[in-house]
Order: C-alpha cells, then sequence, then structure tokens
C-alpha cells in the first residue's frame, strides 16, 4: 500500500498525457428520436443515486444549504462544505434531510416521488452529502453529520493518496453506521484509486490541480492532465469515480462521462448564481459574486486558518441568477451529446474519441467573431 508504484496501470504509455481540450468526442449512428428519451441516471457513490450527474463542489463560495437542497431538486446533489463549525454543517444537514425524508429516516426515492417523479432506475437513495477533512475532530464532524441524516461523506483533501485518507476512510466503515458511503479523493493514478478502495472507498474524487482556480501544479510542479487522471483510475476502479475541477461546459461534462466517469463534480459553473453561499457584488460594469478556492488565502483568512499551504486564488465571477438555468442549459447539452452517441443513458455512452491539433481546438470554437 502507499509506496507501491505499478507505471504499467497508468497511462505511462500514451505519447500525450490528455485534458478535456485536447480530444473530442467521435459521433456514432443515431436512433434518437427525441431527448426526451435520454435518460442520465447515474451514481454518485456506491449506493446513492442521481437523476443528473452533476456534484457541486464543497466550496464555502458554491455549497451550503441552498446549493444543496436546489441541487437535490435538479436531481443532482450538493456536497455541503465543511468551513464552518460541526453543529452549523449538521444543522444544514438536518434541514437537508427533513426536507426531502420528513421525519422518518431512510426513505427510498419511491417514497418522495414529487421531485423525483421520472425516477425510474435500480438505484435506491437520495444522496445527502458532506465533506469532512481528516483531523482527529472530523471524526466527531464525521458522527455528527451522519446523526443529522448525512448517508455520503466525501473526504475533502487535496491529496487523496495519503496515509491519513486511508485511515480516515477505514475508521469511517469502521465506526459510522453501515449504510453510509464514503467518497475519498482528489487522486489521479491507478495506485491511489487501489489503495482507498481497498480501505473501503464507495467512491473516488478524481483530479489535482486542474480546477479553475487551483495553483497546485504551479506551485508545487504536481497534478496531471484531467482525461488522462481518469483514465488512470477509471483503468481500475470498481466504484463510481466523480471527474472533479476544469469542467467549464456541458461539452467537458460528456466527455468526462464518455470516458466511464460516474459524474463530475462543478466549481466554477456553479459559483455566481443565487443559491451559492456570499453577497451579489455591485460594480460600474455589472453584477458579481465572489469565487475563491478552498487552499485560497482568502478562505483560509475566513475561516481562521494559517496563511500556509496557499494553493490556490479567489476571483469574482459574473452573477448568473438562479442555478436551476445553468443546470437545465448543462443537462440540455449532456443529453445532446448521448443523441450523437446513439445513447440513451449513461451505460450506453462509452465512446472513443480522437486528438485534436491546436488546429482543431480553434476549429472547435466559433471562430468567424
Ligand atoms: P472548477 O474548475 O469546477 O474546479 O472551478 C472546482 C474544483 O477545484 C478544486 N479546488 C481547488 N484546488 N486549490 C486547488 O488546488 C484550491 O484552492 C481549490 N479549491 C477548489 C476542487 O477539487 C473543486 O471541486
Amino acid at each position: 500500500m502507499g509506496n507501491t508504484v505499478n507505471t504499467n496501470l497508468n497511462q505511462q504509455n500514451m505519447k500525450y498525457h490528455l485534458t478535456y481540450d485536447d480530444i473530442q468526442l467521435v459521433p456514432q449512428f443515431s436512433k434518437i428520436q427525441s431527448r426526451t428519451h435520454i435518460n442520465l441516471n447515474t451514481l454518485v457513490s456506491r449506493r446513492y443515486g442521481l437523476i443528473n450527474p452533476i456534484i457541486a463542489s464543497p466550496m464555502d463560495t458554491v455549497c451550503g444549504e441552498d446549493m444543496a437542497f436546489k441541487m437535490m431538486q435538479l436531481g443532482g446533489v450538493g456536497c455541503v462544505h465543511r468551513f464552518m463549525s460541526i453543529e452549523d454543517q449538521s444543522t444544514i444537514i438536518k434541514n437537508l434531510r427533513y426536507k426531502i425524508y420528513g421525519e422518518g429516516f431512510g426513505g427510498p426515492f419511491e417514497d418522495w416521488g414529487v421531485m423525483y417523479d421520472d425516477w425510474h432506475a435500480d438505484i435506491p437513495y437520495v444522496p445527502i452529502m458532506a465533506a469532512i477533512g481528516v483531523n482527529e475532530n472530523d471524526k466527531e464532524r464525521a458522527k455528527a453529520l451522519v446523526d443529522s441524516g448525512a448517508n455520503v461523506l466525501l473526504i475533502d483533501v487535496a491529496h487523496g493518496h495519503h496515509k491519513n485518507v486511508i485511515e480516515m476512510v477505514e475508521w469511517c466503515k469502521a465506526n459510522l453506521k453501515s449504510d453510509v458511503d464514503i467518497i475519498a479523493g482528489n487522486i489521479a493514478t491507478a495506485e491511489a484509486a487501489i489503495d482507498l478502495e481497498r480501505a473501503g472507498a464507495d467512491g473516488l474524487r478524481v483530479g489535482i490541480g486542474g480546477g479553475s482556480l487551483c495553483t497546485t501544479r504551479i506551485k508545487t510542479g504536481f497534478g496531471i492532465p484531467n482525461v488522462t487522471s481518469l483514465q488512470n483510475v477509471l483503468n481500475v476502479a470498481k466504484v463510481p469515480v466523480m471527474a472533479d475541477g476544469g469542467i467549464r461546459s456541458s461539452g467537458d461534462i460528456a466527455k468526462a462521462l464518455a470516458l466511464g466517469a460516474s459524474n463530475v463534480m462543478l466549481g466554477s459553473l456553479l459559483a455566481g448564481t443565487d443559491e451559492a453561499p456570499g453577497m451579489i457584488i455591485e460594480k460600474p460594469n455589472g453584477l458579481y459574486k465572489r469565487y475563491r478556492g478552498a487552499a485560497s488565502l482568502e478562505t483560509k483568512l475566513t475561516h481562521g486558518q494559517e496563511a500556509r499551504n496557499v494553493e490556490g486564488e479567489s476571483t469574482v465571477v459574473p452573477y448568473k441568477g438562479g442555478v436551476k438555468l445553468i443546470v437545465n442549459g448543462l443537462m440540455d447539452g449532456v443529453k445532446s451529446a448521448l443523441s450523437y452517441a446513439g445513447a440513451t443513458n449513461l451505460k450506453e455512452f462509452r465512446l472513443d474519441y480522437v486528438e485534436v491539433t491546436n488546429a482543431g481546438l480553434n476549429e472547435a470554437k466559433p471562430h468567424l467573431l
């Protein structure tokens, strides 16, 4: 475990290591008459399902209670961030749980048919998801979150192939209720996937240094382009894989899903919406909201952390209005992608791709304007 390196498991033989802009999906014969015949049901983790394959990132300018609730209504899930007290995070989880399941715990999707009336997969449970870290008090946090109704916990750590993460997965599996799924990350290699699965992880979060505000690759030199990271992990993973970071469009979502990811985690695409935490900022040239890296100086200072190990930027993004419009637009694009593949669901959506040159990349964008 840990120090074993089997380079054959990763994409070492590839000439290039690829990210989303380096590839395009290859169109397939299609009989799809209408995109309404396409469903995007998938898994967030081994035992919890989604109607749409999207997860709001546990960043303090992306996912608090409002975002988590709206994402559920939209068939995705929001991972409630951990930059708050255990009590505050647990209260959010209790509120979310109550809005879905009412007083009783553990109801299946069918009991909650109003929002999920188009649910017809064999995946039973609505995920209620929150982030934890790997410190001693995160064990207390994990227990409190589960007592409050969380059923999927994400170990939210920049370098997931770490002894502390492996031990935290093992602790969670040994000490929390057996119906709680644990997602671990972030990782970029096959060895990390094998070690975390062996520890008991029910899902894997993939992507190191590829997020829109990440400075990890610049600061440390470490990271693997997103497509290759996904391939490394998908080569060996037996649990659902989440593509996290660097997703800028429905086309990028489609590429991640076509490679075999079960879902995608979004930060910048959801930041700036009404449901993202934070005030609207008025500037002479328009309205904005703040979006900041979880490891940015601003986030650390806001939460009273030491100004060390800064590996992220902070910025403002244009105010976008309600997140529903954004999610619907993204899912529209993904359904369109499935129709180009002749696929009616995500299981059928496994595709070949071609690598593109810079000329191909330019051609792929509107280039008259
Ligand atoms: P996008 O591209 O969707 O990326 O905005 C969101 C993901 O970026 C990661 N993240 C960070 N990575 N330093 C990093 O190196 C940071 O400060 C930071 N904050 C977020 C995280 O995986 C998130 O889901």
